[in-house]
């Protein structure tokens, strides 16, 4: 069978890890989807960079309207950024009957309800794995490993750079920005890296994950958020001399009257798993009615392990198709006319 063919806008951080991934295991995951996945074209701004990915056989270009606009391209992976470019390059792909992949929480937490309703118009699938906990698959398993539980509450550490600062403060004593230069040097944080330590890109995570989770549409501007840039190296000290350790926290909890959602530095007892988890790690605690607690951990930023989330969207859209051109991956948990607009 014919592969099916990608165009990828954006050759930084995670685009370059999609290309490393997609070479170094193209026969596995040709035999997982059906076909195999070749990327045929791909844009970036410079084209006079080096990259760190080899990008022989895949056509270059510094606008990428030639990539979306290409009639041989059957998935857009769009991992440029921001919520301009990508906002319409996406739009585009769509009305051009494409599927998307994408790993951009802030445009799904700001744009995914218009997004979501011109591509179930349009019978295309848009797939956003990697926009939550890098490398951790946590929207398959609340929207498909835990659909037949009522969930109650969520917790979790969602933003690797933050978790990665607030560690080496307490581990090694370390300051707080050359903490932050090394998290952008290792392709950690944000393209601004105040969404990362003032807790926006917590927030766009937690929205989509609480619209999974509870079935409401995302919700961004109604989330608590306050970042970590407050918190001083004493602080930190100060909390593990008493047992604590700070972590940052994207909450989503139900309650009588509606659904809380906040983002805020929490002190957590040592003994707790989630106190544990350290650097880039994240982890997501999901209580649930019928299975109780469940944790989710793993690496939530870095190039190839958002990449594995990046082909693994790659690989559940190929492999519908291949079974069925008209078979679609669901966007969220709850069918789009049952979303509940609930938040207190
Ligand atoms: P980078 O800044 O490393 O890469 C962005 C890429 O987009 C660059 O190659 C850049 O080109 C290209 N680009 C920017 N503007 C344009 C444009 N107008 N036309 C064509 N190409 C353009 O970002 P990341 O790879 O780190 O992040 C990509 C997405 O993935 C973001 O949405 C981010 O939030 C998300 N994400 C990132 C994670 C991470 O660990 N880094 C983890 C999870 C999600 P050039 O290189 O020439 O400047
Ligand atoms: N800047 C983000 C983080 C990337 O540090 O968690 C992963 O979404």
């Amino acid at each position: 069978m014919e592969a099916v063919k990608v165009g990828l806008l954006g050759l930084g951080t995670v685009g370059c890890g999609v290309v490393r991934v997609l070479a170094r295991n193209d026969e596995e995951i040709a035999r997982r989807a059906g076909r195999a996945i070749r990327i045929v074209r791909a844009a970036s701004r410079d084209l006079s960079v080096s990259r760190d990915c080899d990008l022989s056989g895949i056509a270059l270009t510094n606008r990428a309207q030639d990539v979306v606009d290409d009639p041989e391209i059957d998935i857009v992976v769009e991992l440029i950024g921001g919520t301009t470019i990508a906002y319409e390059m996406v739009m585009r792909a769509i009305d051009q009957g494409k599927h998307v992949v994408t790993a951009n929480k802030a445009l799904i937490a700001l744009y995914g309800n218009e997004i979501f309703a011109r591509a179930s118009e349009q019978g295309v699938t848009v797939a956003f794995e990697a926009a939550v906990g890098g490398g951790i698959p946590i929207i398959k398993a609340i929207r498909e490993a835990l659909a037949g539980n009522t969930i109650e509450w969520l917790a979790g550490i969602i933003n690797g750079t933050g978790n990665f600062i607030l560690s080496e403060m307490r581990d090694k004593g370390r300051d707080f920005e050359d903490v932050l230069s090394e998290a952008q040097s290792l392709g950690y944080a944000e393209a601004d890296p105040t969404f990362d330590v003032e807790g926006i890109d917590a927030a766009h995570k937690l929205t989509i994950l609480a619209s999974i989770a509870f079935g409401i549409p995302l919700q961004y501007e109604r989330v608590y958020t306050e970042g970590i840039t407050r918190i001083t190296r004493e602080d930190v000290t100060y909390a593990a001399e008493l047992g604590y350790r700070i972590k940052h926290l994207g909450i989503a909890r139900r309650r009588d009257s509606g659904i809380e959602l906040r983002v805020h530095p929490t002190l957590i007892p040592h003994r707790r798993l989630i106190a544990n988890v350290d650097g880039v790690m994240n982890a997501v605690l999901v209580r649930a009615d019928a299975v109780g607690s469940t944790l989710y951990y793993g690496p939530g930023a870095g190039a190839e392990p958002t990449a594995s989330a990046v082909v693994a969207d790659l690989v559940d859209v190929t492999r519908a198709l291949t079974v069925d051109p008209n078979n679609r991956v669901p966007h969220l948990a709850f069918h789009p006319d049952s979303l509940i607009d609930l938040q207190v």
